[in-house]
């Protein structure tokens, strides 16, 4: 979490800042912050509690001049989110500063070391005793800027991406990283931008260097970029062409990036399957798997990991993998799995799943999970990060960035992967007969068009979300592989919208939820087609002989559920074991219009953010 930006070259840099602290956003908004360097060598630090906007409001009227400066928008960890608490920090003599995004896990006996020899701390900050250290290594060893953050993130044990400005060197930027993301865009005039994910960059260059872990990046103005390690070699960089396009990262004419991204989902999925589904052919391709084939052929057995809406999307996959490929699945909280000594053999699978690839917990997991001999598959979103470059081998999503923090296309393009994967090695295994494969690959084309028809509910999903939109708790019940998109839902309305929700598998609902069905309590239930039809019409009958509203969604045609459900949403048939990718969407749009209704920030919901880079 938290976004970082730098700029250093010729323009001015804070509208640069701005710009890009906006499209970061998504990743914390507790605080923001910028430092510039005027042409005059002046210092200039502007920080404040609440969002960018609020930032660039207060700061009007002030010098926002300078062509050097570094940008912060924060999700806290160390210290309440305040006006001191937030970024940039400063160091002891006020001439060093530094953006950070990350957790120093030893900053206490790194402060109680600094404290003795007389620096005094404003903040309450892990960040402020690093600039510190910083410092107090470049006055005493009389080191450079680039080699005195060598030295003290070799004192570091943590996380970290960092940027450091020197008000007497306002040349240079210095910024390095360990399990925190960052990106160095190279300008085309001898200036360079830095950000935690590449949107703030690609509207000014698509050349790009991905800083590796422990590598400490010097960014002089119109100089070539030079990279070291902590242990003082030099690292050729590599660069690299971006493939995001602007259009892609903006709300293109909707009113929330959720809503955006909600309705790119025919297209979404379509590129998920792209290449790789050819139904004519009875085939799947998966080139990112194809060396580990084998591996999973011989598998017993297959661990999914992943958070949030990615282990959602990993328990729709072990209904996948278990029905059609025969092997058996555990789907783990990655921040379970990598603290309980899992027992794992060197022939098993971890297939870990994340929407941002930059996740804490499931990037440890993984790096367990390969210390005890596994196989890491990754299924991640953004192409280059983290879990992607720590996984053996894997399959991108190719679902374009995902702006809003409540996940949507990003789970569809999951659910699309897993169950391209599923089928892919069901046939390598033999496990699955030809008749039943080839129709699902063709049902599989037809996904796309059927998320459309879907998405053409929404003015009926508005009605029900007004009706409902005041509610404090509601449950959300599916079985078999529709159990996990109750979750999900649940999930989306939670974090939206505050309300409580929770999801259950419907005939578990006996052994607890059902004492909290009463006239009031909305019960949004997965009732489609399939082997449990006729068991989830009884937990239908249930809810209502406790007078709960039932709100339906349903196969289209169906009137067994209409005549007994308060409202129905209709999605097309399809095959029980895909109709996740249609289930999903109504829910998506429910959570949706309630929180809309109801005058929530959609995009940017409170405490929450986008990518998770802390434990
Ligand atoms: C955060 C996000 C969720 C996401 C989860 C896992 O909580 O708000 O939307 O599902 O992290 O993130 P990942 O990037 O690993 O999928």
């Amino acid at each position: 979490m938290c976004g970082i930006v730098g700029y250093i070259g010729d323009r001015e840099a804070f509208p640069i800042l701005i710009k890009g602290l906006q499209r970061l956003e998504y990743r914390g908004y507790d605080s923001a912050g910028v430092a510039l360097i005027s042409d005059a060598s002046e210092l200039q630090i502007y920080k404040k509690k609440g969002k960018v906007s609020e930032l660039m409001a207060a700061t009007t009227s002030q010098n926002r001049s300078g062509r050097i400066g570094i940008g912060h928008t924060r999700w806290a960890t160390h210290g309440e989110p305040n006006d001191i608490n937030s970024h940039p920090h400063s160091s002891q003599n006020k001439n060093l500063v530094i953006i950070h995004n990350g957790i120093i896990e030893n900053y206490a006996a790194l402060k109680s070391g600094l404290s003795k020899r007389g620096h005094t701390f404003i903040s309450d900050t892990d960040t402020e005793v690093l600039i510190h250290l910083i410092e107090d290594i470049k006055e005493h060893e009389g080191l450079k800027l680039g080699h005195a953050v060598q030295a003290a993130l070799r004192q570091v044990v943590g996380a970290y991406a960092i940027v450091v400005m020197d008000k007497e060197d306002p040349e240079t930027l210095v910024a390095a990283k360990k399990g925190s993301p960052m990106v160095i865009g190279i300008g085309s005039t001898g200036d360079f931008f830095i950000a935690s994910d590449a949107s703030p960059i690609v509207e000014y260059t698509k050349n790009v260097v991905y800083l590796e872990d422990e590598q400490v990046a010097v960014l002089r103005k119109g100089k070539a970029l030079k990279i070291r390690n902590l242990k003082d070699k030099e690292i050729t960089p590599y660069v690299q062409k971006l493939t995001i396009e602007l259009e892609a990262i903006e709300k293109g004419g909707y009113d929330h990036f959720m809503l955006k991204e909600i309705y790119e989902q025919p297209r979404s999925i379509k590129d998920s399957m792209r290449g790789r589904l050819i139904a004519d052919e009875a085939k799947v391709q998966l080139g990112g798997i194809v060396d580990y084939e084998a591996h999973f052929k011989q598998a017993k057995r297959i661990i999914i990991i992943g958070c949030g809406t990615s282990w959602h999307a990993g328990l729709v996959g072990e209904y996948l993998f278990e029905e059609l490929a025969r092997i058996p699945v555990e789907v783990e909280y990655a921040s379970e799995f990598r603290y309980r000594n899992p027992i794992l053999f060197s022939d098993d699978i971890v297939i870990a799943v994340s929407q941002s690839g930059e996740t804490a917990d499931t990037l440890a997991a993984i790096e367990l999970a390969k210390q005890k001999g596994a196989k890491i598959i990754g299924i991640c979103n953004v192409v280059g990060s983290s879990i992607a470059r720590a996984s053996h081998a894997g399959s991108y999503t190719h679902a374009g960035p995902e702006i809003g923090v409540a996940s949507t296309k990003a789970f569809t393009a999951q659910v699309t992967v897993l169950t391209l994967m599923a089928l892919h090695i069901a046939r390598l295994k033999a496990g699955i007969s030809d008749s039943r494969y080839r129709q699902m690959l063709y049902e599989m084309e037809t996904i796309p068009a059927k998320v459309e028809a879907v998405l053409k509910t929404s003015p009926s999903i508005k009605d029900i979300a007004s009706t409902y939109k005041d509610v404090k708790n509601a449950l959300y019940l599916g079985r078999g592989i529709t159990f996990p998109v109750a979750l999900e839902g649940a999930l989306k309305l939670k974090e939206i919208s505050y309300i409580h929700a929770e999801g259950y598998p419907a005939a578990e609902m006996k052994h607890g939820p059902i004492a909290l069905i009463d006239e009031d309590m909305p019960v949004v239930v997965i009732a489609t087609k399939g082997a449990n039809y006729e068991k989830v019409l009884s937990n239908i009958q249930e809810v209502k002989a406790r007078k709960g509203k039932i709100i339906a969604v349903v196969t289209e045609g169906d009137t067994e559920v209409k005549s007994m459900a308060d409202h129905c949403i209709e999605i097309p048939e399809t095959d029980e074991y895909l109709s996740p990718l249609l289930s999903v969407i109504p829910l998506q749009l429910l959570s949706y219009e309630i929180a809309v209704m109801r005058g929530c920030n959609v995009d940017q919901p409170r405490n929450l953010a986008k990518s998770v880079t802390v434990e």
